[in-house]
């Protein structure tokens, strides 16, 4: 019996679509291996020179500063004199390279400064924090929509009126979340037995009995005196007279609440108070002399440790 021949026939198409599949994977190998590849073993060359591109760098504060030599300065006296340009601002190189012209990024809304500010257990209590409606309760804003740049300066947030670094070094201050994370309320009481703990009072007696009469009696002594820490015996105590940290306060606002604290229109306020051309360049302390401590009063060198653990 003849055999018919063999038909190969049902394998043309599975060859083919073989081939296609084998030429369209060549291509795109051709395609997607970059051209460096190979060149440093199983590596690709140009990655290096990637990782070297202008866009991931940084370039260091006294570049920004070569152009915003204003700002720089007034950066490095404040509170945020150790917070790098570019912490907020991302990396420099694009900016400086087209001489100010490049991108940059402009940090906005409040998560800019809550990434850093926000309160959390987790943060060291010495570092500064707010709780966003307790802030803006003591504040005096009702709107929680207000900015936090609607009334700190992200490059001077405390305006304060002389270079943090060289204020005066003062004994440590502690404040509760130094030693409680999260306690942000100073006025709550605390057990008989507590550690014994710093007080205004133990050496500034009469400027607190004398500050009990006056309008601020309320507010904490280090709401106006910041303390920086620098080391476990000692930092910075902020001494700061200049009129817009008042004024962080008594500002008028469309964002403050009916509870705020009574509010003035500066520099206006000035001028429709002032009797002669001399009060034009006062400083709010210089005529409001009785709603700040009373100045030139003794400090005591400070209790002994006996007398601490009594009081
Ligand atoms: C070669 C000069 C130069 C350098 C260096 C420079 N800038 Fe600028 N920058 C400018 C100019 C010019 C502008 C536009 C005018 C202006 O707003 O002052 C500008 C604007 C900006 C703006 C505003 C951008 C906007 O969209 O409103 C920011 C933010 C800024 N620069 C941050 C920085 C930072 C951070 C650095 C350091 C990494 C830096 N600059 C370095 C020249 C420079
Ligand atoms: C804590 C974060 C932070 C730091 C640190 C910081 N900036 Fe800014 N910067 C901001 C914010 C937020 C704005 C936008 C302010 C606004 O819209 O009023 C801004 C705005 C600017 C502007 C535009 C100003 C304008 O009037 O348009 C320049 C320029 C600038 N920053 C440069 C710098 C330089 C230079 C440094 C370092 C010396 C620096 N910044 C450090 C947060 C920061
Ligand atoms: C990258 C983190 C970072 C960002 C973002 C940041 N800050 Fe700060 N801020 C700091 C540091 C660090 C200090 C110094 C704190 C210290 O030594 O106690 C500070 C201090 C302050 C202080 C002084 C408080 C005190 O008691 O020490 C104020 C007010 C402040 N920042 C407001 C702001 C505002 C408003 C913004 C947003 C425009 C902002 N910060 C964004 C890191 C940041
Ligand atoms: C109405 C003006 C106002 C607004 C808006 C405001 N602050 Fe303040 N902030 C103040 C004043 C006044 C102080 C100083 C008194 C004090 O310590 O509470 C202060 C102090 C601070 C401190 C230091 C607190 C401490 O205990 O050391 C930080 C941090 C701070 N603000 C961050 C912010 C952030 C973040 C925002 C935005 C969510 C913001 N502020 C919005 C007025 C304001
Ligand atoms: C130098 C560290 C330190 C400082 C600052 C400090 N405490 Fe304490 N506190 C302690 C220690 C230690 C205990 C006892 C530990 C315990 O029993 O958990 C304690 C316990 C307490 C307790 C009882 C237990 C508790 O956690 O509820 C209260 C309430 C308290 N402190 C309130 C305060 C207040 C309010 C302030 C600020 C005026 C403050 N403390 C500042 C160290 C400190
Ligand atoms: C252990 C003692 C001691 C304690 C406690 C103390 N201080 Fe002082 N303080 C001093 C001494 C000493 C000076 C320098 C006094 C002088 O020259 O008259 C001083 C100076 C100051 C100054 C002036 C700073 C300047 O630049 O002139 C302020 C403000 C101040 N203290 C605030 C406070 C506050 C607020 C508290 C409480 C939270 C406090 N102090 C607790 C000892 C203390
Ligand atoms: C943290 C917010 C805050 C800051 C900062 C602040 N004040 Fe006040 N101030 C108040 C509050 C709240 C009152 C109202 C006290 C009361 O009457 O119970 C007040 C009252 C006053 C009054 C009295 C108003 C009246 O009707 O009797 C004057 C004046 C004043 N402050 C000036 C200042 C000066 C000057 C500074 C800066 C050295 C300053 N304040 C800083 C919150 C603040
Ligand atoms: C040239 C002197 C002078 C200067 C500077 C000055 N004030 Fe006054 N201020 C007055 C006088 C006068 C009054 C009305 C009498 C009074 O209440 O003491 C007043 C009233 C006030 C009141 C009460 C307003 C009210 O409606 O109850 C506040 C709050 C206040 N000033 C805050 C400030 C602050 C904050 C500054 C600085 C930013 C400042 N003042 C700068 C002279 C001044
Ligand atoms: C409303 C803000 C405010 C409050 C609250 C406040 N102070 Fe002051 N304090 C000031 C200002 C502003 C000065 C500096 C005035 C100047 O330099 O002209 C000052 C100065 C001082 C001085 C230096 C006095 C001198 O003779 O050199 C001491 C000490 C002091 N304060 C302690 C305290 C104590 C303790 C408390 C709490 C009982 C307190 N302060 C509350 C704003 C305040």
């Amino acid at each position: 019996m003849e055999r018919k021949p063999a038909s190969y026939r049902h394998t043309f198409r599975i060859f083919g679509l073989i081939t296609i599949a084998v030429v369209a994977a060549l291509v795109l190998r051709s395609l997607l291996v970059p051209d460096s590849f190979g060149e440093h073993e199983h590596l690709q060359a140009a990655a290096v020179a990637d990782a070297l591109e202008p866009d991931v760098h940084h370039v260091g504060k006294t570049t920004c500063a070569e152009c915003h030599d204003e700002l720089a300065d007034l950066h490095a006296k404040d509170a945020h004199a150790w917070v790098q340009c570019e912490t907020c601002h991302g990396p420099g190189t694009l900016h400086v390279a087209a001489d100010g012209d490049g991108d940059i990024h402009r940090p906005d809304g409040k998560d800019a400064c809550l990434v850093c500010h926000r309160l959390l257990l987790a943060r060291p209590g010495e570092f500064a924090q707010v709780k966003v409606e307790e802030h803006y309760r003591f504040v005096g804003v009702e709107d929680p929509a207000t900015l936090c740049i609607d009334c700190h300066d992200p490059h001077e947030p405390l305006y304060m009126d002389r270079d943090l670094r060289n204020a005066r070094l003062h004994p440590l201050i502690h404040r509760c979340r130094d030693c409680h994370p999260g306690r942000t309320d100073e006025s709550m009481p605390r057990p008989a037995e507590h550690p014994a703990i710093f007080q205004c009072d133990y050496c500034h007696a009469e400027v607190v009995a004398d500050f009990a009469t006056r309008s601020h009696r309320a507010m904490r002594c280090t709401t106006c005196h910041i303390f920086f820490r620098e080391s476990e015996c000692a930092g910075r105590i902020l001494r700061d007279a200049d009129p817009r940290f008042c004024v962080l306060c008594h500002g008028e606002a469309d964002f403050r609440s009916a509870s705020a604290a009574p509010s003035i229109a500066w520099p206006d306020h000035r001028e429709d108070m002032a009797v002669d051309d001399g009060d034009l360049a006062k400083r709010c302390v210089d005529c409001h002399q009785e709603n700040i401590p009373r100045l030139g009063t003794r400090t005591s060198a400070g209790p002994t440790t006996e007398e601490r653990n009594d009081g």
